[in-house]
């Protein structure tokens, strides 16, 4: 049962954050742009190709440990929550929680509308008797959830590791809103992916076929289309580098020559070897992750990873 409101499209509209975002990105030094601008519809396209890579272990483990453990995360919860999923995108790992965890309803959030929009649909398909009430938001602002799960505890659900990709600051922040919006009694549970050999996390974000590479160049291509901008791509190379010092992958775009271009009417030099950092993914051990939920007012209560410990699923509740 799909139930959509009718508010205005986020997804059609010329963003002027993303133009503040990537003015103010180029104009610093170093130079830095954040990650969510990685996602129009081919940025998006090329994420879901990513998740498939034989390089990229996080969502396949993390789909395992759903698969493997559902029923666990089902007895812990109880049945009858409103699932909140955040940035639920395709929605791929979705159906395996929904299945285990006989749920009142759920509220995807992304957005994206017409991806969100999609998913929802065949979400609804799949679980005819399930309300489904997507909401086109930014999980990282002001949000209201539908008013028909005001009387339903809640469940969060926060997979891919998508924590990692803020500051451990940012993601303190955020942890907080989800408290604050999910309310009393609410539980999360939230992918995490672990710290682990140098070489396995390089080779997840510089894979074999160039699809992250493809991935993170098609912020060149974006910037050009929708704010006028010259960039040269072939004057640009991706790079993946593990920072030890702060646990996380960076990715980074390098410029092969001195370069020279445009962006909305405003001019922008690198020397070679200057790079634009794109995107940080976090890695956690297993105390730095609590650590990080009991900052964000969560406590957590159990966890499940798989053999080889390359992601974590935690379940955590208001603190
Ligand atoms: C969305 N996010 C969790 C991905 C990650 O692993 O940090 C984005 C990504 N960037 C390159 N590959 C995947």
């Amino acid at each position: 049962m799909l139930l959509t409101d009718d508010s205005p499209s986020l997804s059609r509209a010329i963003d002027p954050a993303f133009r503040r975002d990537i003015i103010d990105g180029l104009s610093r030094s170093p130079k830095a742009t954040p990650p969510i601008w990685f996602y129009d519809q081919r940025g998006s396209e090329l994420f879901e190709d990513i998740t498939g890579l034989p390089e990229y272990y996080p969502t396949r483990t993390e789909t395992l440990l759903l698969q493997r453990h559902g029923g666990d995360v089902g007895a812990a919860v109880g049945a009858g929550r409103a699932v909140v999923e955040f940035g639920a995108g395709s929605a791929r790992k979705t159906p395996h929680l929904l299945r285990a965890i006989a749920p009142a309803a759920y509220v995807p959030i992304d957005i994206s509308r017409d991806f969100l929009h999609a998913s929802s649909a065949a979400l609804a398909q799949a679980f005819p008797d399930l309300p489904v009430l997507p909401l086109v938001g930014d999980f990282n602002g002001p949000l209201h959830l539908p008013d028909a799960i005001a009387a339903m505890p809640r469940l969060g659900f926060f997979p891919g590791s998508t924590i990692g990709n803020m500051e451990p600051d940012a993601a303190v922040d955020l942890l907080r809103a989800m408290r604050r919006l999910l309310g009393p009694g609410a539980m999360l549970l939230i992918g995490m992916d672990r710290i682990k050999d140098r070489d396995r996390l390089v080779a997840a974000y510089d894979d074999a076929q160039g699809v992250t590479a493809a991935f993170n160049l098609n912020l060149l291509t974006r910037i050009n289309r929708e704010l006028e901008g010259d960039l040269p791509i072939d004057g640009f190379a991706h790079r993946a580098i593990w920072n030890d010092e702060k646990a996380r992958i960076e990715m980074h775009l390098e410029a092969m020559r001195p370069l020279h271009f445009h962006v909305a009417g405003q001019c922008f030099r690198m020397a070679a070897g200057e790079t634009i950092h794109t995107e940080s993914s976090h890695k956690y051990g297993t105390r730095d992750e609590r650590l990080l939920l009991r900052a964000g007012g969560w406590e957590p209560t159990q966890e499940w990873t798989d053999a080889e410990g390359l992601f974590a699923l935690v379940l955590a509740e208001a603190g």
